[in-house]
Formats: structure tokens, C-alpha cells, sequence
């Protein structure tokens, strides 16, 4: 229930307004959020890449009303590729894109434009030896999506997917992406849907994660194993176990500030594991998304609002 609330509030300009200018919420933010500039980014990359483990950056800016915004993005995309570039750790800095903010929600012209901009950021990264991948928005945008996605792979086979297991078709989406040289990432999903495309139970949308899981790892592509789901994690080690994987054929992936210890603990023990890292001024939606996730941050957040 509280849960739906706050990804009904994740589209409140009143809240959001008074999130953003209420000084004792910044520390909670902070704690899912690497800040709002690209040189808070980067000291949060150099910490996570020295300490062993691999990142992609989210530059947050969803919600956009027309295509000049969704050009600012795709240039902040540019920027952040520029500057990882010199750092020479390859694909172990990657991007994720939301293509929403790339001109996808943005009217009938929204898919080609979204495709205009997002190639020149596939052709950046291929030049600093890395990787996009498309983040998964809600299930009006996903055949859009996913219909980008088979553009880009014919010149960056390597850009990457995230499917979302509460959604009844993507069990099919992953039969079709465990191909060879496909990066699936798998995830829950954080976006309210309608009970007739979506499983509502938790239950059922982790069994579904388990059988996407299951495909994804007798494949032949790169399955990226985004939870924080301990059960899940031990059944991925099983399975990667079970079709004779190599750590690195398959990786781990967790939210910036989300069961770091864990993060770190998988790394220590030979696993890939890639750190989601969103920074940007635009933190709003990203942030209602996290709180929705678990009652204890809400709790967390309440809190910061009580002095002493
Ligand atoms: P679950 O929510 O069941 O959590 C399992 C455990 O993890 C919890 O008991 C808790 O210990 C910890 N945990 C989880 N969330 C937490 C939080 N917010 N704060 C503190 N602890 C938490 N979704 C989407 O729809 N489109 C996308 O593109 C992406 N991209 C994406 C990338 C990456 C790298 C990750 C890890 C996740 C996403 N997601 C996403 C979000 C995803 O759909 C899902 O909402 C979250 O990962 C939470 O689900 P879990 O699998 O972690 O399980």
C-alpha cells in the first residue's frame, strides 16, 4: 500500500519541491544518490572500481517535455564518456540510459528520436571501449525499447537490456535475448502495473524471476543479475555452478548504497559485480522508486525530519 503511494507521489511536482528544498532530507538522499554533478560521479566510480568492483552511471533525467531537454541529456551522456574514457578501465564503466529522457515519451515522433539521440552515445562508448545499456521504463515503453535495443546491436552488439520479471511477457523477451553476445539485465521491476500484464504478488514475481534466471544462465549471452535478493543470488551461484559459468560469463549487479557489504563480500569472493550509480539533479523519481522499495527507508526518511 505505502509502497504504491510513493510511486503515485514519484509524480508529484508539490512533494518533489519540497523534498528537494527541505536541508534535512539531503543525508537520506545522499545515501542513494552520488550526488548532482559529473565530479561527484566520478569520485564515487574511483571508490567502487579501486575497491574491486564495476559500475555503470545513471545520469538522472526523467521527465522531460521537449526534444532540446532531451538533447541536454544525451550531451550529459557525452560528457560523462568523455571523462571515464581517459580513466582506461574499459567496460568496467559503463551507462545506462533511460530512454524516456532521451525524447521516448515525447509523442508520436518519440521512438525515432530517442534513437537519434541515444546512437551517438553507443558510438561514444565503443570508442571508450565500453557499453550502454537500456534501462526498462514501464511496460508502455517497453516495446519501444526493446525495438532500439535490436537497432543498436547491429553496430554495438554489446548494448544491453534490463527486463523486468513482474511483466508476463518476459519470459518470452528472455528466451529470445539468451543469445550469444546479448547483455540481459534481470531485474524485479519498480514501476506500478495493471494486474492484467503484471504480477501484484511478490511471491509470484520472484518465482518469475527464477525461471527468467534459469533461462538467462543455460544461454549463451551475458546474464547481468541485478537484485539484492539473497535467495536469488545463491540460486545464480548454483546455476552458474550447474552450466559450468565462469564469474565474468554472468554479473552481479546492486544499487549505489544498497547492501554494500554484500556488494563487496560477492567481489572478495571472486564474483563480477557492477555498481548502479545514479547521480544528476534530477533525483526525485529515482528516489521515491528506492523509498517504495522498503518500508524501513521511509522510516529512515521520516526521521530526518525529527531534530536532535
Ligand atoms: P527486493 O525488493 O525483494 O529486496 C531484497 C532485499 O534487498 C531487501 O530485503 C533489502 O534487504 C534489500 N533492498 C532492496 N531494495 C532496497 C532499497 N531500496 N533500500 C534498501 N534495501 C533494499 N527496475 C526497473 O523497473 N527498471 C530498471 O531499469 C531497473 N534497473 C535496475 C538496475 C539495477 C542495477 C538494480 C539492482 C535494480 C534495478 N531496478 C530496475 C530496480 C528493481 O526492479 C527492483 O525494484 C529493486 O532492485 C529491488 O528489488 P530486489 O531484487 O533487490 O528485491
Amino acid at each position: 500500500m505505502l509502497g504504491r503511494l510513493l510511486l503515485t507521489a514519484s509524480h508529484s511536482d508539490r512533494l518533489r519541491d519540497f523534498v528537494a528544498t527541505a536541508p534535512v532530507t539531503r543525508p537520506v538522499v545522499d545515501r542513494f544518490v552520488a550526488g548532482e554533478e559529473l565530479p561527484d560521479a566520478l569520485t564515487a566510480v574511483r571508490g567502487l572500481t579501486d575497491g574491486g568492483l564495476d559500475v555503470t552511471i545513471d545520469y538522472l533525467g526523467e521527465d522531460i517535455t521537449d526534444a532540446s531537454q532531451a538533447e541536454r541529456n544525451r550531451d550529459a551522456y557525452l560528457r560523462i564518456l568523455d571523462a571515464v574514457a581517459p580513466l582506461g578501465l574499459g567496460g568496467r564503466v559503463e551507462v545506462s540510459v533511460k530512454l524516456s529522457a532521451f525524447g521516448q515519451s515525447l509523442g508520436a515522433d518519440g521512438h525515432a528520436l530517442a534513437l537519434a539521440n541515444v546512437r551517438p552515445v553507443a558510438e561514444a562508448a565503443a570508442r571508450a571501449g565500453t557499453t550502454v545499456t537500456l534501462d526498462m521504463e514501464d511496460h508502455t515503453t517497453a516495446d519501444s525499447t526493446l525495438g532500439i535495443l535490436d537497432e543498436l546491436r547491429r553496430d554495438h552488439p554489446g548494448t544491453g537490456a534490463v527486463l523486468q520479471s513482474y511483466l508476463f511477457r518476459t519470459e518470452d523477451d528472455c528466451r529470445r535475448l539468451a543469445t550469444a553476445g546479448s547483455r540481459v539485465r534481470l531485474v524485479k521491476g519498480a514501476y506500478r502495473e495493471p494486474a492484467s500484464i503484471a504480477h501484484q504478488d511478490r511471491r509470484a514475481v520472484d518465482l518469475a524471476y527464477v525461471r527468467c534466471l534459469k533461462i538467462l544462465m543455460a544461454g549463451d549471452g551475458h546474464p547481468m543479475v541485478a537484485t539484492h535478493d539473497p535467495r536469488l543470488v545463491a540460486i545464480t551461484r548454483e546455476l552458474a555452478l550447474r552450466h559450468e559459468r565462469q564469474p565474468g560469463t554472468y554479473e552481479f549487479q546492486m544499487l549505489y548504497g544498497i547492501r554494500t557489504a554484500e556488494q563487496q563480500r560477492l567481489a572478495e569472493d571472486g564474483e563480477k559485480v557492477r555498481v548502479y550509480v545514479p547521480f544528476g539533479t534530477d533525483w526525485y523519481g529515482y528516489f521515491t522508486r528506492r523509498l517504495a522499495e522498503r518500508p524501513a527507508n521511509v522510516a529512515f526518511f521520516l526521521r530526518s525530519f525529527v531534530p536532535g
